[in-house]
């Protein structure tokens, strides 16, 4: 089941598979709490199992109003069994309902694939990010 949640229910994910276990408590992101941002949910029973976030966030040169996606987790127990597929497919359902225009994100080198298969492509040369390694932005109009 999918369901919108807080910021606050996105920290243990984000420490676990994003940050190598750090204390939650420094797993926020800067305009979480931000009005327009919001943070999405896969439950598997009870059990939380894969996270996104999104800030409304335009970029330079693109039209329309877009939104950032951040913090894209799945656990990895229940990874490569089409669940961020599904959360993200829910999210950019809603986002059209918003009349956001399109959903961009600075994707990890393992994750390229993962965001082509739902359509976003490549806008950026790959850049480093310190301690984190390789990425590019993607881009994927939705309105
Ligand atoms: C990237 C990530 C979010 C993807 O989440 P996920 O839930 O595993 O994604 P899905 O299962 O929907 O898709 C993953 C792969 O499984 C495949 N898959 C989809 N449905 C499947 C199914 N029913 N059975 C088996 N495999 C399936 C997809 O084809 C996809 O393959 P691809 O990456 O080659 O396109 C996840 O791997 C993750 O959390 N990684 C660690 C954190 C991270 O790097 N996040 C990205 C930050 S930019």
């Amino acid at each position: 089941m999918i369901k919108f949640i807080t910021t606050d229910q996105t920290l243990d994910l984000r420490s676990s598979e994003l940050r190598w276990g750090i204390d939650r408590s420094l797993c926020g992101f800067e305009g979480d709490e931000e009005r327009g941002s919001f943070h999405v949910g896969y439950f598997r029973d009870e059990m939380l199992v894969s996270i996104a976030t999104f800030h409304k966030q335009s970029r330079d040169g693109f039209p329309g109003e877009g939104y950032q996606l951040r913090g894209m987790v799945t656990h990895r127990d229940f990874q490569g069994q089409g669940i961020g597929n599904q959360l993200l497919n829910f999210s950019i359902v809603y986002l059209r309902g918003q009349k956001a225009n399109y959903i961009w994100c600075n994707s990890r080198k393992i994750a390229y694939k993962f965001y082509q298969g739902l359509g976003f492509e490549i806008i950026s040369e790959e850049f480093e990010l310190p301690k984190i390694g390789s990425h590019r932005t993607m881009y994927l109009r939705i309105n």
